[in-house]
């Protein structure tokens, strides 16, 4: 993306990196995510560096060429062959144990002449401390970058330790922490419409604002990801991460335009204000035969949804409440931000209020505006519009993951989290990461246990999209 803000005097052109090493080249997010980017990568930029796939599963190049032939043909359908083989000629492999030198031997020799590599980890966090050390050790981390994926870390402490882990090795303006949300175009464009509009400004505080709600339903369950979410559930898999940065794009000041950095740091200081987490501003859940799903524990008291109020304590939204409800197994899979905004005074004329912004994030983006009008007849009776406005998706749009990989190659940090974001997101959820309480069962393709209406009674409930 390039960057909306205005280069300062402070920041020197990025140089961009010369080869993209992929360990966990054989993983399934290289095969769902990673590889049909660098697809489209190399047909919209022209991207023309080394791609060197890292991973143990005996590979030769031509069948790491095959495998990513599949997935880029399960994505991208109307790829040519011509346009495929431009990717598969940027492709190396190297096969071999993390732990061993000699696989990072077999790396470095592979690097070459390159200048600024960026090693992408596309594997479980706990290799991260290895894979670290073995770049170092083999010089393969010399002027290199490194992207990261979520999760980073699952509490404050572990995160802590990881980033001292990573900065050992590489200084933060070269790490890339990727939150896929960050990458999408409807998240991005809520910084776009608040700071974009004029009309908005004068009432996006706590004077016209009533509460902030933020849905994201999935309709689905965990599926074949069962080990995984034991060790995370809804608060540390979407909350802790995605639902924090709209959190912070909704609520940030606007940015200085005199450096580059200045919207991250708009969004720290959200997430710095934001009051810790207490169990009384939570309500956890679990959809049922969630236990009976492959690797879970039969007795597992993993949350599958969430449902939290915050307060973020500053000038402009102090007092308003920021509710956040998420989860699987729900009636449908949308993510949508509801702002109501309070009543005009007179009651008389405005009992049941209806003066809103809402913005649809997925799966297509909507922004709506709720009005009051006066209905027909001879009451002074009103009813509610909604203004809205679709916005097509581009066919030849970016999926987060392209966007997000093109910045990391250019040295663009804006989109990424930076340490002190992900360690102030940390400290929000912290004090209720690890309840041993049991969650309250919900039955699939319900909106989710009934206690988390009390958190919404007085502000009119949920607002759940269809
Ligand atoms: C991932 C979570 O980070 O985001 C998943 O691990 C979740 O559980 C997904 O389903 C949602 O992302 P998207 O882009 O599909 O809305």
């Amino acid at each position: 993306m390039s960057n909306p803000i205005q280069v300062g005097p402070d920041d020197s052109p990025a140089i961009p990196s010369d080869a993209l090493v992929l360990f966990g080249a054989t993983g399934d997010l290289a095969y769902k995510k990673i590889f049909p980017a660098l697809q489209s990568m190399t047909l919209r930029r022209g991207l023309n560096i080394p791609i060197i796939g890292v991973a143990t599963s005996k590979l030769t190049v031509a069948e790491l060429q095959a495998r990513v032939r599949e997935s880029v043909r399960a994505s991208q359908p109307n790829v040519t062959d011509a346009e495929f083989d431009k990717l598969a000629a940027l492709l190396r492999y190297v096969d071999g144990d993390y732990k061993e030198a000699q696989t990072f031997q077999k790396l470095h020799a592979e690097l070459g002449a390159a200048k600024r590599p960026i090693h992408y980890l596309a594997i479980p966090p706990g290799l991260f401390p290895t894979v670290i050390a073995g770049l170092e050790q083999s010089g393969c981390a010399a002027n290199a970058r490194i992207i990261v994926e979520k999760p980073f870390g699952r509490d404050v402490a572990s995160a802590h330790s990881l980033n001292q882990v990573v900065h050992k090795v590489f200084g933060e303006p070269d790490v890339f922490r990727i939150d896929h949300y960050l990458g999408k175009e409807a998240v991005q464009n809520l910084i776009f419409f608040r700071f974009g509009n004029t009309f908005l400004e004068p009432i996006w505080n706590r004077h016209y604002v009533k509460s902030v709600q933020i849905t994201m339903a999935e309709s689905f369950g965990i599926g074949d990801r069962g080990r995984l979410y034991e060790d995370t559930g809804a608060i540390r898999d979407v909350i802790q991460n995605h639902l924090l940065q709209v959190v912070g794009f909704l609520a940030m000041e606007p940015p200085a335009i005199t450096y580059s950095d200045a919207m991250r740091t708009e969004q720290v200081k959200v997430f710095r204000m934001i009051r810790p987490l207490d169990e009384d501003s939570l309500v956890r859940g679990q959809y049922r035969g969630y236990r009976r799903e492959n690797r879970v524990a039969p007795d597992s008291n993993v949350e599958t949804y969430a449902a939290v109020r915050l307060f973020i304590d500053s000038w402009r939204w102090e007092g308003v409440p920021f509710f956040i409800r998420a989860g699987k197994c729900l009636p449908c899979s949308v993510t949508e931000v509801l702002v109501e905004l309070k009543r005009p005074p007179i009651v008389k004329f405005f009992p049941n209020h209806g003066n809103y912004v809402r913005f649809r994030l997925s799966p297509q983006v909507t922004i709506g505006i709720g009005a009051r009008v006066k209905q027909s007849g001879d009451g002074w009776n009103g009813s509610t519009v909604e203004l809205s406005a679709f916005k097509p998706r581009e066919c030849d749009e970016m999926e987060p993951y392209e966007r997000l990989i093109g910045d990391a190659i250019d040295g663009e940090g804006i989109l990424f989290t930076r340490e002190d974001a992900v360690m102030a997101a940390w400290h929000i959820v912290q004090p209720v990461l690890n309840l041993q309480s049991r969650p309250i069962d919900y039955e699939q393709g319900s909106w989710g246990p009934r206690e988390a209406d009390e958190l919404v009674r007085d502000f009119g409930g949920w607002h759940s999209p269809e």
